[in-house]
């Protein structure tokens, strides 16, 4: 966990408290029968697979969703025994060690159905597998017009169990007009039937995300899966505006993520020098800089160029392009700012708060990308 000696300069402390009331807030808004399935892929959304899903599941988890085999083989590895449910591809050559880590699969082409039926016989155990449904995100999935065959061709299997059907919507979050999402759920719900009445019994129809687990109840049949929000915060503005309109309800959702630093220099720069790579900035006072081991390789993006930083609940602005490893704040009225002094990059100090949304438009990107992008080496402590 502690590499490189990273854990006393750059670190990303996680709330478990935070972690716990979101897990509490989709239990009290899916109710107890619905199995909850949090999605702790991409490092948990650069919060720490591990322990992220320990609290997960502590907290009243049911099911944990991974991208990645290799995410599924580091959750069995430490101990996790709660069902997993792959959301990616796995290559054929893996697919034994998804028997022997009794891991559920999302399936949608028949090269994958023929390849586990196959091993599983071989190895007499039955394995779980959830058809992804194409109706309209064009990305996985298997169209209206091949289901039939498909579920045929799986039943043709004897080690094969149709435990799930599920879609991904395209246009929920982005957006406050949610008609692409209701004309997915329409053909959701027309493939089922079509998949139920050909007599199988499907336990698991699933599709909702963060977004539709908190605006539509419609879309949480038997599982919901969400990911953002149990990390505390909201897909996009459009859900929360759409979410405080239409739902009768008031949730708080905790962000549970602060990345911090420290200062590793402070220097003063006369007026009219330049500051950083490509002289992108230039003093027009004398200015005190702090210097911080932090950079693009750690995930602060160097695309952002009018950010600020955290230091005793004062803003202190970038200057200058991010570095690889570091990047210069101006704490010229800052005057108590000194050496090892503890830097906020993304989150609260005081009555400042930087969200990763605030982060996430300085960088012209998303929430979702800016903490899946802090660098897994970083430490995460959880307090
Ligand atoms: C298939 C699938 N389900 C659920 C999620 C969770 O989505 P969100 O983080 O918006 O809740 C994702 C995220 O990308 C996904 O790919």
């Amino acid at each position: 966990m502690y590499l490189f000696g990273m854990e006393n300069l750059v670190w990303v402390e996680i709330s478990k408290n935070a972690l716990q009331s979101n897990i509490n807030t989709f239990r009290n808004l899916v109710g107890k029968d619905t199995i909850l399935c949090p999605c702790v892929k991409s490092n948990a959304y650069g919060h720490g697979l591990i322990e992220t899903s320990k609290i997960f599941l502590e907290s009243g988890a049911d099911w944990l969703a991974v991208n990645a085999l290799y995410e599924a083989r580091s959750l069995r590895s430490a101990g996790v025994l709660a069902p997993i449910y792959v959301l990616g591809y796995i290559a054929l050559s893996d697919l034994e060690e998804v028997l022997n880590l009794d891991l559920r699969i999302v399936v949608y082409n028949k090269e994958t159905v023929s390849r586990l039926g196959e091993i599983a016989e071989k190895l007499d155990k039955k394995a779980k597998i959830h058809i992804k449904i194409e109706t309209g995100n064009n990305r996985q999935g298997v169209v209206a017009e091949e289901i039939e065959d498909f579920v045929k061709y799986i039943l043709s299997f004897k080690n094969l169990e149709i435990e799930g059907l599920s879609t991904h919507f395209a246009n929920i979050e982005d957006t406050k007009d949610h008609s692409y999402a209701e004309i997915q759920l329409k053909k959701f719900n027309e493939i089922v039937a079509m998949v139920e009445n050909l007599e199988i019994k499907i336990p698991f129809k699933h599709c909702a995300n963060s977004a539709a687990t908190l605006l539509f109840p419609e879309t949480h049949f038997e599982m919901v899966r969400p990911g953002i929000s149990t990390y505390g915060m909201w897909p996009s503005d459009e859900t929360f505006l759409s979410f405080s309109n239409e739902r009768k309800m008031n949730i708080s959702l905790v962000p549970a993520l602060c990345w911090k630093t420290k200062i590793a220099q402070i220097k003063t720069v006369p007026s009219g020098e330049f500051i950083g790579y490509g002289c992108s900035y230039k003093t027009t006072r004398q200015t005190k800089i702090a210097i911080l081991p932090v950079g693009y390789y750690d995930g602060y993006d160097r695309g952002i160029n009018n950010a600020h930083v955290l230091i005793h609940g004062k803003r202190a602005a970038l200057r200058g392009r991010v570095c690889m490893n570091i990047i210069m704040v101006d704490v010229t009225d800052i005057p108590e700012a000194s050496l090892e002094d503890e830097v906020v990059l993304i989150g609260r100090d005081g009555d400042e708060n930087i969200s990763a949304e605030q982060f996430s438009k300085w960088a012209d990107t998303i929430n979702y990308e800016v903490t899946a992008r802090i660098n897994d080496r970083i430490p995460r402590i959880y307090v």
